[in-house]
C-alpha cells in the first residue's frame, strides 16, 4: 500500500481515526509496542517476535498483502491532532464471510472507552463494508480487559473454554460472537 486511499480511512470521532499502518508507522509502532512490552505480552504472543525495526517492517509488509487480498484489515489507532499511534483495532483475520477482531492500546491510552468506540466503528464497517455475516472476539480466559470490552459491545459467548488458532498456535480461549443482525 502506497498513498493510503481515503476508502481505507477510518473516523471514529472528531478525535480518533482507523487506518493501516505504512512502512513510515514502523519505528512509531515499535516504540509503542516497546513502552508496552511486558503488558502486552502477556496477552498477545507475536510481541515476544517484535524486537527490532526490521521485525515490525516484515510485520506491515505482511499486512499489506493481507489486507490487498481480503484476508485482514489491520488498522492502527490514531490520535488525529498529533498523529500519535495509540494501539491497534482491526480484523487479524478475515475468513469468508467471518471477521476475527484484535485490539491492543498504549497504556496512556486505556482506561477511557477508546476501544470500544472503535470496535463500534469496526463493527459497522465488517458488516456494511466487508459484507461480514459474523465477527468473533477471541479472550483468554484471564484477560477481563478484553472480556469487558466484547461484553460492552453485546458479544455472546457460552462460556466455555475453545480450542482456537491463535496467532499460529492452538489455545483454549473463550469465543465470543456478534452474528449480523437481519
Ligand atoms: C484490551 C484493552 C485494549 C482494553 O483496554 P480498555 O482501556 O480497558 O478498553 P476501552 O478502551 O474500551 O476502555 C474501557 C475502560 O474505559 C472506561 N470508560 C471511560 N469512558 C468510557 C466510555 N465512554 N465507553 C466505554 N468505557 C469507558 C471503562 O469504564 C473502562 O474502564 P475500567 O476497565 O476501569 O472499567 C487493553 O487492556 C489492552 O491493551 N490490553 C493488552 C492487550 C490485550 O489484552 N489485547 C486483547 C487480546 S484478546
Amino acid at each position: 500500500m502506497g498513498r493510503l486511499s481515503s476508502e481505507y480511512i477510518f473516523d471514529v470521532n472528531e478525535r480518533i481515526f482507523l487506518r493501516p499502518l505504512t512502512i513510515g508507522d514502523a519505528q512509531q509502532s515499535l516504540d509503542l509496542i516497546n513502552k508496552n512490552r511486558e503488558r502486552l505480552a502477556e496477552w498477545l504472543p507475536w510481541v515476544a517476535h517484535v524486537k527490532c525495526i526490521d521485525d515490525e517492517l516484515n510485520f506491515i509488509k505482511s499486512t499489506i498483502t493481507t489486507i490487498a487480498n481480503g484476508t485482514s484489515l489491520e488498522m492502527g489507532l490514531f490520535e488525529r491532532n498529533t498523529s500519535t499511534l495509540m494501539g491497534m483495532c482491526c480484523f487479524v483475520s478475515i475468513t469468508g464471510e467471518t471477521g476475527y477482531i484484535g485490539y491492543w492500546l498504549g497504556s496512556d491510552h486505556t482506561g477511557k472507552g477508546i476501544i470500544t468506540k472503535a470496535c463500534r466503528k469496526l463493527i459497522e464497517i465488517g458488516f456494511q463494508q466487508l459484507n461480514l455475516k459474523k465477527i468473533i472476539i477471541h479472550t483468554n480466559p484471564a484477560n477481563k480487559n478484553s472480556q469487558a470490552v466484547a461484553e460492552r459491545l453485546n458479544f455472546i459467548t457460552n462460556g466455555k473454554l475453545q480450542p482456537v488458532l491463535y496467532f499460529g498456535s492452538i489455545v483454549d480461549m473463550l469465543v465470543y460472537e456478534y452474528i449480523k443482525p437481519q
